[in-house]
């Protein structure tokens, strides 16, 4: 904000004094006494040692000295409510801010003042003029996803940029929103020409306007021999069984044969007699596996990255696949994303992936858990820590963050946090999401559908906003059960 502006606001009506800064406070957090309720998550401001600070509440309390909990007797504070004289304070309002940064003239990069604000200052309202500086941005990389949840008339934008490079988790109870926002993410980024491939597991994102919709079959001659042993559940340290699966896998004449099952069947048995119960074995799983496998594995489907439609929302519907099979999918196009994008970046575009692109995975407690071991775990592991060098960020998205890969958790630069009541899940963000703060935490319980706390870096402070309902994605909404049933027997 220039002098000029901040001059005017000074005149102006926004103008507002709530109170002052009491007791001790400390450069990134102080107390302050106020002449009325504080709303969490409001934006206040303060001038200080030449600093112009916006500051966030984070606790808001309101008590009375006067109707102490003391009191015995109801009747007294009725007396109390009753005898208040004109313009006698019963309450006090507290609130505990969290300061964000200092604004400077060029807006938007706000940084911790290394003093703290004196107690005695003057806390206002912060004005209109200086939110709309730091989260409207007027850049190409930043896009709309609502709008202050205190300030309706000021829009937040993010910055899509850092989703990429930084990488997202969408954190909140079921209902709260979580896909809502992966939605409009995935709108925004199409209409900047980007690309973006959800890993639909419930079929939902289908109802959205121009998606590409992508079934979820791989190509069996273009899994690795890795990813081939889980699918047919051969254990990583089966050396004998690998070494059969590889030799079928590198021999066979798999090109010509449209039948990988039979061609596979047909090597393995071949191998028996060099490879005795290590081959067999490998058949056994072979014949077990094939009724269910052939629901994901698809001769001639080619590389799956050759499915994706550049600048357009991608959605891989998982949603009739059984958790291993659609762990295995997902955890395939993350590789073949990651080296793709490698290839591309390496080549100079020549070869590979050509753009930088956003990967989305849902229902991630399961895909991602803290306690086992899946194969999208060990591919996303690489992704969030070399995505940002290529340019393949990952949406991490969950209803249950306890149950969330904590080294994945850690590494996610930005976060929205909507709804989150358990105070498990509560702490276990708060503990392995470095940018979260504590008192924020406490207050997610109060927060309503669509109400998120956004963190990280691509916001310039946090925020707390509203989120944009995306009207046309109809599924995902609670179940009307007793209207079901009402017409379902009044058809009858
Ligand atoms: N920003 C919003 N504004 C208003 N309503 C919203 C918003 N986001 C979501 N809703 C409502 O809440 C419902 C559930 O949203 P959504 O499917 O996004 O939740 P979710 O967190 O993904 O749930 P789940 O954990 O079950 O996947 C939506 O159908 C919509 O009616
Ligand atoms: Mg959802």
């Amino acid at each position: 904000m220039t002098f000029q502006k901040l001059v005017e606001f000074k005149n102006s009506v926004e103008y507002e004094v709530v109170g002052y800064v009491v007791g001790e406070s400390k450069p990134y957090k102080a107390e302050i006494l106020a002449f009325r309720p504080l709303a969490m998550g409001e934006y206040l401001y303060m001038e200080y040692h030449g600093y112009r600070v916006l500051a966030f509440v984070a606790t808001s309390i309101t008590g009375s000295t006067i109707i102490s909990r003391d009191l015995i007797d109801p009747r007294d504070v009725e007396r109390l409510v009753k005898s208040v004289r004109v313009g006698e304070r019963l309450f006090y309002h507290r609130g505990v801010v969290k300061i964000l940064g200092s604004v400077n003239s060029d807006g938007y990069k706000l940084q911790i003042p290394s003093i703290p604000p004196p107690p005695g200052t003057e806390v206002y309202k912060a004005p209109k003029t200086v939110l709309e500086s730091v989260f409207s941005p007027r850049k190409r990389n930043y896009v709309g996803v609502g709008v202050l949840l205190r300030e309706p008339e000021v829009e937040v934008k993010v910055n899509i940029n850092k989703i990429v490079s930084r990488h997202l988790g969408i954190l909140a109870m079921t209902g709260m929103g979580k896909s809502n926002l992966v939605a409009l993410i995935a709108k925004r980024v199409e209409e900047l020409g980007g690309t973006i491939v959800i890993f639909d597991y419930h079929g939902e994102y289908t109802s959205l306007k121009n998606i590409v919709l992508i079934k979820p079959v791989l190509d069996p001659l273009k899994l690795t021999l890795d990813e081939l042993a889980r699918l047919l559940n051969i254990p990583r340290n089966a050396t004998r069984q690998r070494m059969v699966l590889k030799e079928c896998l590198d021999s066979t004449d798999f090109g010509s044969a449209k039948e990988f099952f039979n061609s596979m069947k047909r090597c393995v048995q071949g191998r028996i007699a060099r490879y005795g119960a290590s081959a067999q074995k490998v058949l056994d799983s072979l014949n077990v596996y094939e009724g269910f496998l052939k629901k994901v594995l698809k001769e001639d489907t080619g590389d799956v990255i050759e499915r994706i439609a550049i600048g357009s929302i991608n959605v891989v519907d998982l949603s009739e696949l059984h958790l291993n099979h659609a762990d295995a999918v997902i955890a395939h196009w993350l590789s073949r994303l990651l080296e793709a994008r490698k290839a591309s970046v390496w080549s100079n575009g020549e070869k590979g992936f050509p753009t930088p692109l956003i990967a989305v995975i849902e229902e991630a407690h399961v895909f991602l858990p803290a306690d086992d071991e899946t194969s999208t775990k060990s591919s996303a592991s690489l992704v969030v820590r070399e995505g940002r060098k290529f340019g393949l960020g990952l949406v991490v998205v969950s209803q249950r963050p306890r149950g969330l890969d904590p080294t994945i958790l850690s590494q996610l630069g930005n976060l929205a946090i909507l709804r989150i009541v358990h105070p498990e899940d509560q702490a276990y963000v708060a503990r392995y999401c470095e940018p979260v703060m504590q008192d924020v935490m406490e207050e997610l319980p109060g927060l309503n559908v669509g109400e998120a706390i956004l963190l990280g870096e691509w916001v310039p402070i946090p925020a707390a906003a509203k989120i944009d309902l995306v009207s046309e994605k109809v599924s995902g909404m609670d179940i009307d059960a007793v209207a079901i049933w009402g017409s379902y027997l009044n058809k009858k």
